[in-house]
């Protein structure tokens, strides 16, 4: 396996804080590897550097052996990579389809404003784009939604939808910000069974969430950041037993758990 996504020494000041400081870690090609740690530790910062929104203070971001921590977020999806967001952030009046045709358009010649415009006369190559969103639909559970409006869909829906928008762009690299957070757990098995099938597919995804038994079961590597610091990195079970993990986030409690779950 190589790494597809090599962050060496990364840092960003917010004036005296150093949300991220001096962070480091490989995600191979092909895994799912896993970003935890308290709230505040710097996982969304960390996503944020890595997507182009924030400016990184220094440190380098390669992804697929290029260096891209200089490119716009724009450049960085057009070299395919897409992320979720820890808040919902979907138009709630466009349609399931079209939102997941807003994911497409990196993708398609003709401008977005050209694609929603003419929703309804397609020409051949938009004919292709709505039978591919329809496909996308489809893997994510959500085909017999296209046509509803997005705001209208129950919540685990939604958060399913932002990942097939984020799938439409086609991406090598998927960063996914708390896809559990709020869910049932009828969503969350849901969820894990989706993600299951976009390794299958063999997307490499690096996963930030706080469900810690989904984490350990959908990961194979995972680094565990505390004040802005990677405190400890390695397979959930080297994690959940390092004394570091389990005292500065797990706790005993939820290290014992995830013991007599795995
Ligand atoms: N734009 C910003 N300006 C100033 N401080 C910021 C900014 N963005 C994040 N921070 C600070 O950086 C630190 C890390 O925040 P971040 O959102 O990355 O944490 P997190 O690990 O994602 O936490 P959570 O699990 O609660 O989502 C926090 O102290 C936060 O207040
Ligand atoms: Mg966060």
């Amino acid at each position: 396996m190589s790494a597809l996504l090599q962050i060496s020494s990364l840092t960003v000041r917010f004036g005296g804080l150093a949300a991220v400081d001096d962070v480091s870690f490989d995600v191979e090609q092909g895994g799912v590897h896993g970003l935890i740690g308290p709230n505040g530790a710097g996982k969304t910062t960390c996503f944020n550097l890595i997507s182009g929104l924030v400016p990184r203070t220094s440190g380098q971001v390669l992804l697929a052996g290029e260096n891209i921590e200089d490119l716009t977020s724009w450049q960085r999806a057009r070299r395919g990579l897409a992320r979720t967001f820890q808040n919902i952030r979907l138009f709630p009046d466009m349609s399931v389809l079209e939102v997941v045709m807003t994911g497409m358009h990196l993708r398609m010649k003709a401008g977005l404003p050209a694609i929603l415009a003419r929703l309804g006369a397609f020409r051949s190559d938009e004919r292709a784009a709505v039978t591919r969103a329809m496909e996308i639909l489809d893997f994510v559970g959500l085909a017999q939604e296209a046509r509803r409006r997005c705001g209208d869909l129950p919540y685990g829906d939604q958060r399913r939808l932002e990942i097939g928008r984020a799938l439409a762009s086609d991406p090598k690299l998927l960063l996914l910000d708390e896809p559990a957070a709020g869910m049932n757990p009828s969503e969350t098995r849901d969820l894990e069974a989706l993600l299951g099938r976009m390794k299958q597919r063999g997307l490499t995804m690096l996963l930030v969430e706080h469900d810690m038994h989904f984490v350990m079961r959908l990961c194979d590597q995972i680094t565990v950041l505390n004040f802005g610091r990677k405190i400890a990195e390695g397979t959930p079970t080297q994690v959940r037993n390092n004394p570091k993990v389990v005292e500065a986030y797990l706790g005993a409690k939820v290290a014992h758990s995830l013991e007599a779950g795995a």
